[in-house]
C-alpha cells in the first residue's frame, strides 16, 4: 500500500482520474504526494511562492493563477478555510467541465463536512480514510448550482478601500497585532520602506499615510493575497508589489525601514524559525541607518535572533501592557558578524 493518501486512493480506486487530457491540481503542496499521478498531464495551481517554487523545481507545470482553460478532471487539496475550500471545489467542477473531481483533505481542514456537503451535489464514490484525512472522487450532479460556492472566496471590503478574502491571513478584518504595530509606528517614517509578509495591506496602508515615505515595497508570498493588496493600494504610486518569499527577497538599494508582522505558522504548526528568518531578512535588507519595526505574540522567542542581527533592540511598549511585543531594532550587523 503506498504511504501517501492520494497514491493509496489511486491504487484503491477511491481517486478516479480520466485516462487522457490535462488534469488540474488546485493547491498541491508536497511534490512527493503527486508521485502516482501522470506528471506530463498535470497543471498545478499554487499561489504561495515557496510551495510554487518547490513544485517547479521538482519538474511540475505550475502557475500561481487559476487558468481559464478546460480540463478532463481535477484534484483539489483542501485549504483550511471553509469558504476558500468551497471556492476551490466549485472552480474545479467548472474547469473540469463534467469530469471527475478528486478531493483530498485533512480532518482538521474540514474534509468530513466537505464530504457531507458534496454528497448532496453529486455522486461520491469510495472514500479512502488514511493519515487523519480522506480522499474521494466526486462526479458532479449536472444540475447542481455552484455559483454561491465560487462566490464564497470573492474579495470583501474591510474599510479604507482595503479588501480581504477567505483564505487570507486575518480574513475578517485587521489583525489585533497589526493594529498595535500600526499605532506604535513613528509619525515620521521616510524614504524607502518594505512591508515583509504584507498580506492584504493593512500595515502598508498605515505606512502610506506618512507623506515622507517615497516608496513602499509590499513583499508577500501568497499571490492571491498580494492581488488583494494591489486592488486596495494600487492608487498610490509609491506602492510596489512583489510576489516573493521575504526570506529570500533581494533589493540592491537598501531600505530605510522594514515593517513586519511576520508569519509564525507552517500549516497548523507553530514555527518561530519563519519569524526568525524574517528578522534576518530585515537586517540584510536595511541600510546601516535603517530600522526594523516588528510585532509578535509575547510567547514567541525572537530575542536571540534580534540580538544576533541588530546591535540595538528597543521595546516600543516598555510597560508590557499589551499581549504583543512591539520592537524597534536598529544598527543591523554586517552579515559576517551575525
Ligand atoms: C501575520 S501575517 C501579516 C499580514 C499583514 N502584514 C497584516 O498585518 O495583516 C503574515 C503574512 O506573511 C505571509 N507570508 C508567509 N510566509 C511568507 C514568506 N516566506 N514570504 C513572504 N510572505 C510570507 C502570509 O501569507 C501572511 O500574509
Amino acid at each position: 500500500m503506498p504511504t501517501d493518501r492520494l497514491s493509496a486512493a489511486l491504487a484503491s480506486g477511491a481517486a478516479l482520474l480520466p485516462p487522457e487530457g490535462v488534469i488540474l491540481l488546485l493547491n498541491p503542496v508536497d511534490p512527493g504526494a503527486l508521485a502516482a499521478l501522470p506528471r506530463d498531464r498535470l497543471r498545478a495551481v499554487q499561489p504561495v511562492r515557496p510551495d510554487h517554487d518547490a513544485l517547479a523545481a521538482a519538474g511540475f507545470a505550475v502557475t500561481p493563477l487559476v487558468p481559464d482553460d478546460r480540463f478532463t478532471g481535477a484534484v483539489v487539496f483542501l485549504p483550511r478555510s471553509r469558504a476558500a475550500a468551497r471556492m476551490a471545489v466549485a472552480r474545479a467542477v467548472r474547469l473540469a467541465a463534467g469530469g471527475p473531481v478528486v478531493v483530498d483533505g485533512q480532518k482538521t481542514d474540514g474534509i468530513d463536512a466537505m464530504l457531507r456537503d458534496l454528497r448532496t451535489r453529486g455522486r461520491v464514490g469510495e472514500v479512502l480514510s488514511k493519515a487523519h484525512g480522506k480522499t474521494f472522487t466526486l462526479a458532479p450532479d449536472p444540475g447542481a448550482d455552484w455559483t454561491a460556492w465560487e462566490a464564497a472566496g470573492q474579495p470583501v471590503a474591510v474599510g479604507d478601500g482595503l479588501l480581504t478574502a477567505a483564505g487570507a491571513f486575518s480574513a475578517d478584518g485587521p489583525d489585533p497585532a497589526s493594529v498595535a504595530l500600526a499605532s506604535a509606528l513613528p509619525a515620521r517614517l521616510s524614504g524607502r520602506v518594505a512591508d515583509l509578509g504584507a498580506g492584504w495591506g493593512y500595515l502598508s496602508r498605515a505606512i502610506l499615510t506618512r507623506p515622507e515615505v517615497t516608496e513602499l515595497h509590499l513583499v508577500e508570498a501568497d499571490h492571491a493575497v498580494l492581488d488583494l493588496a494591489r486592488l486596495g493600494l494600487a492608487h498610490d504610486p509609491r506602492a510596489r508589489f512583489h510576489w516573493a518569499d521575504a526570506t529570500r527577497f533581494a533589493d540592491a538599494q537598501g531600505f530605510d525601514a522594514v515593517v513586519t508582522n511576520p508569519p509564525f505558522h507552517r500549516g497548523r504548526t507553530t514555527d518561530p524559525d519563519l519569524g526568525r528568518a524574517f528578522i534576518r531578512a530585515a537586517a540584510r535588507l536595511l541600510r546601516p541607518s535603517g530600522a526594523l519595526f516588528l510585532v509578535a505574540n509575547r510567547h514567541l522567542p525572537y530575542e536571540a535572533a534580534l540580538a544576533e542581527a541588530f546591535a540595538e533592540v528597543a521595546d516600543l511598549d516598555p510597560g508590557h501592557r499589551g499581549p504583543f511585543k512591539l520592537i524597534r531594532a536598529s544598527r543591523p550587523r554586517p552579515p559576517a558578524r551575525r
